[in-house]
């Protein structure tokens, strides 16, 4: 996978994804406009799949709901062969109304209410365990209402993965999951337990991660935790969730792996572990958000105005900005900016691609090189298709764009454009 959606294509100087128009579909729906590509993500889910299905055919991908959820993706995402995870009472609620099934939906979180925990409770989906508390709480709140809730207890498996520091989360200060010897000491205090099924280790270490070497260490790691966990239970232990983490490529300078290759060696280095740990083959869980949607998702704007000052810089702005795409402020993530219209034009002017938010900092490129920019003109940003819509907030009362599917010549919207009423919706009226 590239920059690119894979149907992207240039004709007569106009960027066509889906087989349509970028700038028809922003006349149309109007901008900032997040356009999704339906076929990128089919292969995405492929990638994860079809090596799956050859080599290691118990497994189960989920899509990890935090790079952005909707009813229809979901659902898309479904007839892909994907589950979903999920991390609040919200998402559940999404991925069980987009018709995934308890059995294929895993509840995460470092802090569930109790109101989480009953609709995971109530709705018969897997619960990730974080820590002894929400033991106990899921262990009373089962039995009070009668049910046995299937666990799996996260795990830090204690990798340093080469990413960015806010989104390393397998270290052994990070805010998710247990050491090893408290995964055990309360797997073990567990195990009778009526209430509670354990079925395997939950472990994540981090994201957009480009070597594969953590993810074998991974495997190494967990089949031997498993391992442990089979010794405290007296059983054979039924399922292994690896979390996600995949890259993917935002500019010409990233080089994450491909997604098949690396899928394939994670489940012959697990076919090999287990062999040599003695242990049967676990349910393999891999739960890749990123890489399932990135490349898939664009987002188009139109020029408002150029401010030049002369000598320093040149502004162009956009309609859009830290609102619907935040992770160059959050994470001083870089992306590839283009043109929607004229592409063949060469690039000559350097700009600064601001938003039209009331923060200094809500820039999402300081130095950009593109065709000469006229009012009314389409920038796009590719790559914007995860942890976009997720994280995006309606600062200064500014609706949130919509999202528009694309697949073979046609659009369907997958979420609304948000209206100045609903900016107003919650208020108490005076
Ligand atoms: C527990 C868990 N699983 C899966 C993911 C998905 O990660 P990514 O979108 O990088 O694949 C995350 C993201 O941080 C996570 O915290």
């Amino acid at each position: 996978m590239g920059i690119f959606p894979i149907t992207y294509r240039q004709e007569s100087g106009d960027v066509f994804i889906g087989g349509l128009r970028l700038s028809e579909l922003a006349a149309a729906y109007g901008t900032p406009l997040y356009v999704v590509d339906a076929a990128t993500i089919r292969d995405m889910c492929a990638a994860y799949t079809e090596p799956l299905a050859e080599t290691y055919p118990n497994h189960m991908v989920i899509y990890a709901g935090k790079a952005g959820m909707s009813i229809r993706l979901l659902a898309f995402l479904k007839s892909c062969g994907l589950g979903v995870d999920v991390v609040s009472g919200a998402e559940c609620l999404t991925a069980l109304r987009a018709g995934i099934a308890p059995d294929r939906i895993v509840f995460h979180g470092n802090n569930k209410s109790l109101e989480e925990l009953q609709l995971a409770v109530e709705s018969g989906v897997t619960v990730v365990v974080d820590h002894e508390q929400e033991m106990a709480t899921l262990s009373a709140l089962a039995k009070s209402l009668g049910r046995r809730v299937p666990v799996m207890l996260r795990l830090k498996p204690e990798i340093e993965a080469h990413t960015h520091d806010y989104i390393k989360t397998g270290q052994i200060d990070s805010k998710f999951g247990l050491a090893k010897d408290s995964v055990m000491a309360l797997a073990a205090a567990y195990k009778s337990d009526a209430a509670i099924h354990i079925l395997g280790l939950h472990s994540h270490i981090g994201s957009q991660i480009f070597d594969t070497e953590p993810y074998y260490d991974l495997v190494d790691r967990m089949v031997d935790h498993t391992q442990s966990l089979s010794r405290v239970l007296g059983r054979d232990i039924e399922v292994l969730n690896l979390g996600g983490g995949m890259g993917i490529q935002y500019t010409a300078q990233d080089d994450p792996p491909v997604v098949s290759a690396l899928v394939s060696g994670m489940a012959a280095h697990l076919k090999t572990a287990c062999q040599a740990a003695g242990i049967p083959l676990p349910k393999l869980i891999l739960e890749p958000g990123r890489s399932i949607v990135g490349v898939a998702g664009l987002t188009v704007y139109r020029v408002g105005a150029i401010k030049d000052i002369p000598g320093v810089k040149t502004y162009a702005f956009i309609d859009g900005g830290m609102a619907d795409n935040i992770r160059p402020m959050l994470y001083q993530a870089k992306y590839t900016f283009g043109v929607a219209q004229a592409v063949e034009r060469s690039a000559t002017e350097t700009y600064a691609i601001a938003g039209r938010y009331c923060e200094s900092g809500d820039v999402l490129s300081h130095e950009v090189l593109l065709p000469t920019l006229q009012v009314g003109d389409l920038v796009v940003v590719y790559g914007t298709g995860a942890y976009n819509y997720a994280m995006a907030s309606t600062y200064n009362r500014v609706p949130r764009p919509a999202v528009v599917m694309v697949e073979n010549v046609q659009s369907t919207v997958w979420v609304r454009r948000e209206t100045m009423a609903d900016m107003l919706r919650l208020d108490a009226e005076v």
